[in-house]
């Protein structure tokens, strides 16, 4: 007899399990979002290392407890209902965001510890010992996969997981924009790049001025030239009196050519895979980064592949990386570039003003489409492609953030991998 995907991920759990995981799944997703919100500050108070591993920009918005909370939600629910969404593409997003930190297989029961302790406090007596059980079965299942995914990851790439990070020195500093710089970074042992996917990024550590120590991932937007690569990062502003980025203003202000970097290897699948379909690359803002290493790429792999850039920025001043995007451009066969600034220049006659608009501009067949800027860009994009009749599986998406939008999206709209 042969078993479905369906099944087979539903019989992942002991019966006993799925029954009380369909019974209590909807209290645990109304109060998953507390129940997270609880994990961290107490998880930090026990071990305070983690405070250097973890972003604590996304503690302080409250971003990664939501997307914590998404993820455990999503993934027991696809446990239990075999018309969910399929998990894998969340699954490789949580396993590479963790090997580019380094994390651990021990340091999951750390977490398991503490997320199920919250679970407890946060539900009380609702927590009977069948219902711990049954989560606490849940909980391991979803780490038992993500060790399984990330030694996989950590072997391929050649990472030891206790020493991810490789120093790298500043050897360029570009001024791209007023807020924007590039940072060309070669390894400082003298060894060559690691493999680099067109659209991966590292994660960058930093020991800042107030002692605390962080880590950020920055596409790798270039790696034209063969010993060194370079990341792009646009400086964040706080708005409404949040204080100014921490990583991207200390980059900005405190980092010059000749300094070091702690640097992790490539990761992430928000990777152009060969074929022979046209690509539409849709950006916005810093989202320019991914653009670049995939024109960069085609250049140099597959001249002949259509592609299309289309970027929008609040001027074309701020539109970083613009002309090297269009000079490498110039080397694909069938290169057609395409700008939306909100204030434009009167003289600027050949870019469009407002917000990107992608119902007008001719879309080859087969279009593949790969976009990354902030959240609302996206799922313009997104709605205004699969309104054009481009199906859902060939949008692929990249958060600058975690991912509050996977586990969001519903199953017949779910990006696939290409
Ligand atoms: C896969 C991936 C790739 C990326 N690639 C790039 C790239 O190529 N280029 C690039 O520039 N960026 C990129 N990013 C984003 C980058 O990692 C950082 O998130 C970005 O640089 C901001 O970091 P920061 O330390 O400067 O800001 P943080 O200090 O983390 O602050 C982030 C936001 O939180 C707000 N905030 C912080 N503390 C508080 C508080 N107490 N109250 C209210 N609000 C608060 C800040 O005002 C700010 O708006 C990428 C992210 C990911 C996940
Ligand atoms: C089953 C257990 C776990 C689940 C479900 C989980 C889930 C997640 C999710 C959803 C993200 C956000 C991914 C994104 O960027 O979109 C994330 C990031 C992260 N995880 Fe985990 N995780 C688990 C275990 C761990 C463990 C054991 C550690 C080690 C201490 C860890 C450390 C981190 C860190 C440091 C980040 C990045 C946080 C940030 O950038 O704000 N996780 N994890």
């Amino acid at each position: 007899m042969t078993t479905t995907v369906e099944e087979n991920r539903q019989s992942l759990l002991s019966p006993e399990a799925k029954a009380v995981v369909e019974a209590t799944a909807s209290v645990v997703a109304e109060h998953a979002e507390q129940i997270t919100a609880r994990f961290y500050p107490s998880v930090f108070k026990a071990h305070p290392e983690l405070l250097r591993v973890f972003n604590q920009g996304n503690q302080a918005t409250g971003e990664q407890s939501r997307a914590l909370a998404a993820s455990v939600v999503a993934y027991a629910v696809q446990l239990v209902d075999p018309s969910a969404p399929s998990f894998e593409h969340v699954m490789r997003r949580i396993a590479y965001k963790h090997i580019s930190l380094g994390i651990r297989p021990e340091q999951y029961t750390i977490v398991g510890r503490y997320l199920l302790g919250a679970v407890g406090d946060v539900l009380g007596e609702a927590v009977t010992p069948e219902v711990g059980a049954a989560w606490n079965e849940v909980y391991w299942l979803f780490a038992t996969q993500l060790i399984a995914t990330e030694a996989r990851y950590y072997q391929l790439a050649s990472i030891d997981p206790s020493a991810p990070l490789r120093p790298y020195r500043v050897v360029r500093r570009i001024e791209e924009t007023a807020d924007v710089i590039s940072l060309v970074l070669q390894p400082a042992d003298g060894g060559p790049l690691p493999p680099i996917a067109p659209g991966q990024y590292v994660s960058v550590f930093v020991n800042l001025p107030n002692g605390s120590r962080q880590p950020r991932q920055y596409t790798v937007s270039s790696s034209g030239v063969e010993t060194r690569l370079q990341i792009t990062v646009r400086r964040v502003r706080g708005l409404d009196g949040a204080p100014d980025g921490q990583v991207s203003s200390y980059l900005h202000d405190g980092v010059q050519v000749g300094d070091m970097l702690e640097v992790s290897a490539p990761a992430g699948d928000f990777v152009v895979q060969p074929s022979d379909s046209p690509l539409l690359l849709a950006s916005a803002g810093a989202g320019i980064t991914t653009v670049l290493p995939i024109v960069e790429h085609l250049a140099r792999t597959q001249p002949q592949r259509p592609v299309i850039v289309a970027h929008a920025d609040r001027t074309a001043k701020d539109h970083a990386l613009r002309e090297t995007v269009l000079h490498v451009g110039r080397q694909l066969d069938d290169f057609t570039a395409y700008s939306w600034y909100e204030t434009l220049d009167p003289d600027n006659s050949r870019s469009h003003q407002g917000f990107m608009d992608l119902t007008e501009i001719p879309l080859p067949d087969e279009v593949q489409v790969f976009t990354c800027g902030p959240l609302p860009f996206m799922r313009h994009v997104r709605s205004t492609l699969l309104a054009r009749g481009v199906p859902a599986s060939r949008i692929r998406y990249e958060v600058f953030g975690p991912d509050l939008w996977a586990a969001q999206i519903p199953a017949e709209a779910e990006p696939v991998p290409t």
